[in-house]
């Protein structure tokens, strides 16, 4: 029997999910290694619920979205047990060991790297490969999942056009990203948007309600305008760094402040619906224009990976293979400049890579007139 490795995905989904399984299971197949697989991401490791992948598992599942194993956002020191949050590492510690495991490879985002990080750590062998439809994880430009966000955002826009022309409308479109903006600005320009709303340039309500107009009076009857879901008014994102701002400043022991400002910013930051609505009707009051609203939800999530996140969940998770397999462990697979690269953990957990003001597809925006409401 060959040595074992252990493979989770952990997070929201995204497309590509299997084919990077596949790929990471059958080049440790290939140099003779086995493959179990941890279901609902580290779950499965907390309460060792495993699965044995093979030649069998892998086959046919390198063009279904989802995760065969499938996914949680369960962190391993906060993880829910009965109506508490238990720090499992140990039983997870314990779980690596009985299965005899010479490495894991985890699949994830943002949370996964912060986990990740906590195994790394507690002395487990970690190799980790990026995953996101929001493209926001540091150190790599490329994460699993985005490229058939891309595609599918983009293809909603391009519906959205010409019902929008027939009725003369201003159409808001809601699209994922979490707090960064990828998603949306790479359809806005792909889709030929007209306006677009990001998390990290706060908009002006007034700037935004001139670009319609100006659009109006100039002849063209209709808009479009891709919003992310994180973006905020200037007056919001003043108020969320007030509140930050003094949160900072808060001795650890005032544990009563904290939760109150705490709180505050969870109202201001958490992700709700109704924001959308309020800016459409907004909208509609100051520009006359009818305004209607699409929210893209799990779409975006769902459906076959694109060839672009075949093909990079089948370099990382292969790569991944070789870097167990040479013991370069407590790594990110990462994916820069069209090459597959290694890239500590430390240097990728709890770091976020957001859009900026000087990245091509801003100038490029810009260049094509898309108004950011600044
Ligand atoms: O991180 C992927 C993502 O789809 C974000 O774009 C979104 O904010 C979040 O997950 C939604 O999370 P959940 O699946 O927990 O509703």
């Amino acid at each position: 029997m060959g040595k074992c490795v252990g493979i989770l995905t952990a997070g929201g989904d995204s497309p590509g999910l299997n084919a990077a399984i596949r790929a990471a299971g059958r080049a440790l197949a290939h140099a003779g290694y086995r493959l179990t697989g941890f279901k609902d991401g580290f779950e499965g490791l907390a309460f060792d619920r495993w699965v044995a992948l093979d030649e069998h598992t892998f086959s046919g599942i390198l063009t279904i979205g989802g995760t065969i194993l499938r996914t949680s956002r369960n962190k391993p020191n906060k993880m829910p047990v009965g109506k508490k949050l238990l720090d499992m590492t140990d039983a997870i510690i314990e779980t690596y060991h009985k299965h005899q495991l010479e490495a894991l490879i985890c699949i994830g985002g943002g949370g996964t790297h912060k986990s990740a990080l906590l195994l790394k750590k507690a002395g487990i062998n970690l190799v980790t490969i990026p995953k996101t439809i929001d493209n926001d994880i540091a150190g790599t430009s490329g994460s699993i999942g985005f490229d058939t966000a891309l595609d599918v955002a983009t293809g909603a826009i391009d519906s959205l056009h010409s019902t929008a022309s027939s009725h003369k409308r201003i159409m808001l479109v809601e699209i994922m990203g979490h707090k960064a903006g990828w998603l949306t600005l790479g359809s806005a320009i792909a889709g030929g948007a007209d306006v677009v709303l990001l998390p990290e340039f706060p908009y002006h309500l007034e700037s935004v309600v001139n670009a319609l107009k100006t659009r109006a009076r100039e002849g063209k009857l209709f808009s479009i305008v891709p919003v992310a879901e994180g973006a905020v008014d200037v007056e919001t994102a003043a108020e969320i760094a007030k509140l930050e701002g003094e949160l900072a400043a808060l001795p650890e022991d005032d544990k009563k402040s904290r939760i109150e400002l705490k709180t505050r910013l969870e109202e201001l930051t958490a992700y709700r619906p109704e924001r959308i609505f309020e800016l459409a009707r907004q909208l509609e009051a100051r520009t006359g224009l009818e305004t209607r609203v699409t929210i893209l939800g799990y779409l975006q999530r769902g459906g076959k990976p694109s060839c672009f996140d075949r093909l990079l969940a089948s370099q990382l998770g292969t790569r991944a293979a070789q870097a167990v397999i040479h013991g370069e462990f407590g790594n990110m697979v990462a994916f820069v400049q069209g090459k597959t690269k290694l890239v500590p953990i430390e240097e990728v957990a709890g770091l976020r890579k957001l859009v900026t003001p000087d990245h091509p597809w801003v100038t490029c925006a810009r260049e094509l007139g898309i108004c950011f409401g600044e």
